[in-house]
């Protein structure tokens, strides 16, 4: 059976949660792509290689790092991320990983948009940017204010790119989670896929 979950959104909306959570009730593989993009951006900074030549040069173990999760890396990933020839390199790996055999979950930016514009399911999580730097900040640590200004400087670049902007697919639910606990934003998540599987099996 092939079944697309596509989780697209801004930073620290809470995607990967979700992602992870839904993932494990349904029994479905989860891609993080984010991941790809930050692996992309932290070899080429401390390898030196020009980013398209660290995106076709990505292996397994490039995503094991232990500093993927920083700040540095997630604005390194998203100035990689603008890179037309970058997204290319890396969308083979993604749709094979969503055509798996059982299911999949994919989070990132351009999933229900670009990657898997097919897919069975789509969600835009979102947040308010105050919400998600206070979320990043809890994670984190630093100083709140320069979360807040990074989370935007992030977004802004995101949406503001020509290729693969940031933006809800139109036939996606967005779930805007600034007011909903983890538990409610998942079961949210929850319904649209258990809805969309029992429509399936008619
Ligand atoms: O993947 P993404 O960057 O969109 O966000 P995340 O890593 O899933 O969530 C960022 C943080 O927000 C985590 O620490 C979550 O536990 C927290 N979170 C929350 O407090 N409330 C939610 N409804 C969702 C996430
Ligand atoms: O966890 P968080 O939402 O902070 O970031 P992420 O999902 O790990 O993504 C890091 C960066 O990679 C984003 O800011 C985007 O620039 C880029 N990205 C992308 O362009 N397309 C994707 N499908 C996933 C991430």
């Amino acid at each position: 059976m092939r079944f697309t979950v596509a989780i697209d959104g801004p930073a620290a909306a809470g995607k990967g949660t979700i992602s992870r959570a839904v993932a494990e009730q349904f029994g479905l593989a989860h891609l993080d792509t984010g991941a790809l993009y930050r692996a992309v951006g932290m070899k080429s900074e401390t390898e030196g290689l020009e980013p398209i030549a660290a995106a076709k040069a990505l292996r397994p173990e490039d995503l094991e790092r232990d500093d993927l999760r920083t700040m540095e890396a997630g604005q390194a990933a998203s100035i990689v991320a603008a890179i037309p020839e970058v997204r290319a390199a890396l969308v083979a790996f993604q749709r094979d990983f969503a055509a798996r055999e059982g299911g999949a979950v994919l989070d990132g930016r351009d999933i229900g948009t670009v990657i898997c514009p097919q897919a069975e399911v789509k969600l835009f999580v979102t947040a308010s940017p105050e919400v998600r730097a206070h979320r990043r900040w809890l994670e984190l640590g630093g100083d709140e204010a320069d979360v807040l200004e990074q989370v935007r400087e992030r977004d802004a670049r995101d949406m503001g790119r020509a290729d693969s902007p940031l933006r809800p697919a139109v036939d996606a639910l967005v779930i805007d989670t600034s007011d909903l606990s983890i538990e409610e934003a998942v079961a949210r998540a929850a319904d649209q896929i258990e809805a969309r599987r029992a429509g399936d099996l008619d």
